[in-house]
């Protein structure tokens, strides 16, 4: 299952490793919460291992977008999502982080999801899906000329993907053209609502905040999913020893995901390979992330290791 929004940079596919590693607390705090991948596995798995989670992502509109996914605005009952073409999305993209993080390639927020050559043909796809409306196009590729209503959004993408491939004599591969991916990501948003039934979804509190700014009760763990060293993709710059300043003098335990952080400050708990996709080069690379703890985090961890040893 994916967690939290498309969003660059996301935990969604190793969120499971870097959480079990994390002690209870009565508060849980996603200090670089991007995309909400670590915060909506916690709410969702380890709800009852802390009473409050907090969430803060500096960049604007983050949070807005993902209450109102929870609060079911991207339900595709309500919402039927107008296709966006490259000139709405460099107009709009400052004004509307739906259209920011789930038409951007790499849900990077800033270049268009679509090639130029492929932009067309997507559109025709996208009103077929979404509204029903074929034109000649859609018609020949798909060989039909409208869908059932009682057909989901999902088994008639999954339909195109099936078609195209056949009229483009297409494997299933990453091929650009079979993909609709801007309807899957409106299924991450709209899979959010599901949140709602959480009684701990009024424990949650979002913030849009520097992570200095963010009051830190006791008791608490932190988790610092910081922008990588040489990865400055998130339009501003970061400053790294600064960060590890900060995190050190924490008194809670204060987790942080690095691909390597040679500061002996900080322990190293746990290498974990991850296929990521960086804006820099827009290549699929494996990278290894490691997850480090402070000082008071590796002492809670060591006390509690004693404890059910004993
Ligand atoms: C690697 S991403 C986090 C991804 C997230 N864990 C997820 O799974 O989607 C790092 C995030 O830190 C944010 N960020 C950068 N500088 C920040 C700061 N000074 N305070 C708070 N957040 C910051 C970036 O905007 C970016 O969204």
């Amino acid at each position: 299952m994916n967690y939290g929004i498309p969003y660059m940079g996301s935990k969604s596919k190793i969120v499971k490793e870097i959480c079990s590693v994390f002690p209870n607390a009565d508060n849980f705090y996603d200090l670089f919460g991007g995309g909400f991948s670590v915060s909506h596995f916690m709410i969702k798995h380890m709800s009852k291992d802390y009473k409050e989670f907090h969430f803060n992502e500096i960049r604007p509109g983050v949070c807005d977008l993902i209450k109102d996914a929870i609060s079911g605005k991207y339900n595709y009952n309500v919402f039927k999502p107008e296709f966006v073409d490259r000139e709405v999305f460099n107009r709009e993209k400052y004004n509307s982080a739906y259209i920011r993080f789930c038409w951007s390639f790499g849900n990077n927020g800033e270049n268009y999801l679509f090639g130029k050559d492929s932009e067309p043909k997507k559109k025709s796809f996208h009103n077929a899906v979404v509204f029903n409306r074929f034109d000649d196009y859609a018609k020949e590729v798909l060989g039909i000329d409208h869908f059932f209503d009682n057909q989901g959004i999902t088994e008639r993408r999954l339909f195109c993907r099936s078609k195209i491939a056949s009229y483009y004599k297409l494997g299933y591969s990453s091929d650009d053209i079979l993909n609709l991916e801007q309807l899957e990501q409106l299924q991450r948003l709209q899979r959010l609502q599901q949140l709602q039934q959480l009684q701990q979804l009024q424990q949650l509190q979002f913030y849009n905040k520097d992570y200095r700014d963010i009051f830190i009760k006791d008791n608490s763990i932190v988790y610092c999913d910081i922008p990588y060293k040489g990865t400055a993709c998130y339009g501003n710059e970061f400053n790294h020893d600064e960060f590890f300043n900060w995190a050190c003098e924490q008194k809670n335990p204060v987790f942080i995901s690095e691909y390597e952080i040679i500061d002996k400050r900080f322990y190293k708990l746990k290498e974990i390979d991850k296929i990521s996709l960086l804006c820099a080069t827009n290549k699929r690379t494996v990278k290894k992330e490691r997850l480090y703890v402070n000082k008071a985090g590796f002492i809670k961890i060591l006390s509690n290791r004693t404890k059910n040893k004993y």
